[in-house]
């Protein structure tokens, strides 16, 4: 069954935005000079869910509810006899999890009116944002740092073919912070031309509310047997409360036990070090700041995809200062061999940064002997694009 409602966190975590100049709690006028009407409203909303409009609806019955299949083979190999659950959010276009806030947003900017969306994207994102901009008649101008378009070179032309325009910026030299970079330069344009919105794809509020129709799928269909652990993978934190955000509110209400780990790259370990304080994604006063946990910079330079941000979304940073989320870093070595492994074992590539995930399902298996492990997956490639 696909969700009539989405999970709202700030129901949990409210007061948490705030205006990027003042530092004070952020008003609706000043969030609507940024962000179309609809998604400045869910920055602000505190009911516990929200409902996802019929229309819209439809058309995540298109691929949702996503299957959760049974890695048996994974299982064997790791040992130890867990049972691992794979929640398969590679069946969406997009080939990952970013296709549920793509078509959320693409959907509420075109009702609002917007006719440019800008981001930045170190690939995955824009793709899924240019293919829902494409079905909801919105232009989309994606912002990719160099190091991302000549790591997975096929994504500039997968964006350029859904409709989108693709502007590369930086160079080749490793000192900068990829979605940092790319996101100054996408609000940079955007606040000269006027007409356009600029969206940042994770952390806030509007992009995580449609992730986490995933762990509510997940809860509903495991019913009895719902799992010791549910792993995730951090970056912006839209994929780890996708999956894990029903089992973290629980664990905080004191309701279910289900331990969550959340996966980061050794290179950012976002949630593990992060630094509660003031954030906001651009250095220019024009998004909201958030309460949550930064980093100052990346730990090295090696290529980490979407795992490399240096912001997270304010409820992981809650979840984490409640006690309710478990850290744990891998080299970029540990992933590839993680996804090394499932490949052969279960005949699927996955995405660069769920092989970070994997690799928490490994430790996982070997932790806890004979347990239940959730994990959602994205793939490596769009496989229903032609
Ligand atoms: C497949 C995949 N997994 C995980 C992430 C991590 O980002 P977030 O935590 O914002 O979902 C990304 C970001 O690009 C991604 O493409």
């Amino acid at each position: 069954m696909i969700a009539k409602t989405v999970f709202n966190l700030y129901h949990q975590f409210p007061d948490r935005v705030l205006d990027p100049v003042t530092g004070a709690p952020v008003s609706l006028d000043r969030l609507v000079e940024v962000l179309p009407p609809s998604l400045a409203a869910m920055e602000l909303d505190t009911r516990a869910e929200l409902p996802v409009p019929e229309d819209l609806r439809e058309v995540f019955a298109e691929y949702r509810p996503t299957p959760i299949f049974e890695a048996r083979r994974f299982a064997e190999a790791i040992g130890g006899g867990s049972r691992i659950l794979v929640k398969d959010e590679g069946r969406t276009a997009s080939g990952n999890h970013k296709m549920n806030s793509a078509l959320w947003i693409a959907y509420h900017c075109a009702r609002d009116g917007v006719r440019t969306i800008t981001t930045e994207t170190t690939g995955n994102w824009g793709l899924a944002l240019a293919l829902a901009g494409q079905r909801f008649g919105v232009h989309v101008v994606c912002f990719l740092d160099k190091r991302s378009a000549d790591a997975r070179p096929d994504r500039e032309e997968l964006m350029r073919r859904a409709g989108a325009e693709v502007i590369v910026v930086g160079g080749d030299d490793d000192e900068y912070d990829p979605l940092v970079l790319s996101a100054n330069e996408a609000v940079t344009y955007t606040r000269q031309r006027g007409d356009s919105a600029y969206i940042f794809g994770s952390v806030y509020n509007y992009f995580i509310l449609p992730q986490t129709m995933t762990g509510v799928e997940a809860r509903a269909e495991l019913g009895d047997e719902q799992p010791d652990v549910v792993v995730g993978s951090c970056g912006g934190g839209a994929n780890l409360l996708g999956i894990a955000a029903p089992y973290l509110a629980a664990r905080v209400d004191g309701t279910a036990d289900t331990e969550v780990l959340c996966a980061e790259s050794e290179l950012c370990p976002i949630v593990s070090k992060g630094v509660l304080g003031h954030y906001s994604i651009d250095e220019q006063d024009h998004y909201p700041k958030l309460v949550t946990y930064g980093l100052e910079r990346l730990l090295g330079s090696a290529y980490i995809g979407g795992l490399g941000s240096t912001i997270v979304a304010a409820p992981v940073a809650a979840f984490h200062q409640a006690g309710a989320l478990r850290t744990a870093q891998f080299s970029a070595d540990e992933a590839a061999r993680a996804a090394q492994l499932f490949e052969r074992t279960e005949g699927r590539r996955v995405a660069l940064e769920t092989g970070y995930q994997l690799a928490g399902v490994i430790q996982e298996a070997r932790r806890r002997p004979g347990g239940r492990i959730l994990v959602n997956v994205s793939s490596v490639d769009r496989s229903s694009f032609a």
